[in-house]
């Protein structure tokens, strides 16, 4: 018999948002609205699509295994040098690399309570011990992140905006949390929601500190709109790039995501309109939950979090926006039981969304 580790077997698989597969009743994709995987409501960026038509020749051949051309553009775009950046498929993957690369079997890897499930995953599977350190309001707490830290602490995640809570932390707390963290463990800055967050005013961008023992991650899931082509990419030392080189798979991201990639860096146009839309969405839903007196978090990504008094009924929500064919996540797989998570939509969506909240909401 083949014996499976004890913390595999711990394991549950990734259960995604989405119910179109699990679901009670099963209805066509095409019916519902999906607002729960805090994907680009636009689709991909037209310039990927049409880079996407050229790549069939690629489909034969093995992809470059640095990722070269995309890299270079990088390099230029974000003003660091080609040595200190790496592309995966998908941030998830680079993830689970620097746990690979830079801790052991049972050392402890640190984030909190309340955070991306891409973390707990990507640890618990590869035998670490996952700490989480309790939050503020659903806000990290970097002091209690520091307060948690153990001898056998590795590395610190820290998701900036936060999913699925939405907050965000702002450059004064990032600083002095920088400088506090002992030089031999490695902070991992994940800035999925960068360019959401970007339009805040103290929004800490990653591009902007530098440190020995600091890596930022990026995704192309989110503001490009490729979160189906899996590629995301890394910057932060030459020394902690190479040994990520070391552990990722040779040939990830596959070729058709570099070149998707590149062409959707170059689409400015279509960012502007994804940052636009997600701003009259945010303000649209905070403005309906601010007429109804529900509880919700600040929000600075493309997404916003809504609290019930309890997970029952915060259950019955996501039960009931089903049945009205509208997908939002509940969060007791993220550590808010009473949570649920709605992502912004095109405006039409919204239209439709909104009138279903507000019947709902009121009944509750
Ligand atoms: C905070 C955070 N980090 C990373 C990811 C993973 O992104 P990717 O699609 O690049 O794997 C997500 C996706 O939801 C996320 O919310």
């Amino acid at each position: 018999m083949i014996t499976i580790p004890e913390y595999i077997q711990n394991l549950t698989p990734y259960k995604p948002g989405n119910k179109l597969k699990t679901g009670k009743k099963q209805k066509n994709i095409s019916e519902f609205i999906n607002l729960a995987s805090n994907e680009n409501p636009l689709g991909a960026s037209p310039k990927a699509i049409e880079a996407l038509k050229e790549t069939t020749k690629y489909l034969s051949i093995y992809p470059d295994v640095g990722a070269t051309e995309l890299i270079s553009y990088l390099s230029e775009m974000l003003g660091k040098p080609e040595q200190n950046i790496i592309a995966g498929s998908g941030s998830d993957a680079i993830i689970g690399d620097i746990i690979k690369a830079f801790s052991d079997y049972g050392d402890d890897i640190l984030t909190a309570e309340e955070t991306f499930i891409g973390y707990f995953v990507n640890v618990l599977k590869l035998g670490r011990n996952l700490i989480k350190a309790p939050m503020k309001n659903h806000q990290y707490d970097l002091d209690s992140i520091l307060n948690s830290i153990t001898p056998k602490t590795r590395i610190i995640f820290l998701s900036n905006p936060n999913n699925p809570t939405g907050s965000m932390f702002f450059k004064k707390d990032f600083e002095s949390f920088l400088k506090k963290v002992p030089e031999n463990i490695l902070i991992v800055y994940d800035e999925a929601y960068s360019i959401y967050a970007a339009l805040h005013e103290g929004y800490p961008d990653g591009l902007d500190y530098e440190q020995d023992n600091l890596i930022v991650v990026r995704t192309f899931s989110k503001s490009h709109g490729l979160a189906g082509i899996r590629i995301g990419f890394a910057f932060g030392p030459e020394n902690l790039i190479s040994t990520l080189y070391k552990v990722k798979l040779p040939f990830e991201p596959n070729s058709i995501a570099q070149k998707v990639a590149l062409a959707a860096l170059t689409d400015y146009d279509f960012i502007f309109q994804t940052i636009k839309l997600n701003t009259i969405s945010i303000e649209r839903l905070t403005n309906l939950f601010d007429e109804l007196k529900v509880d919700y978090i600040k929000p600075y990504a493309n997404f916003v979090m809504i609290l019930f008094e309890n997970q029952d009924l915060a259950r019955d929500f996501v039960d009931k926006c089903y049945e009205n064919a509208i997908l939002v996540r509940h969060l007791t797989p993220f550590g808010v039981p009473n949570g649920v998570r709605i992502s912004t939509g095109t405006h039409t969506q919204m239209d439709y969304a909104l009138n279903v909240f507000k019947k709902l909401l009121r009944e509750k």
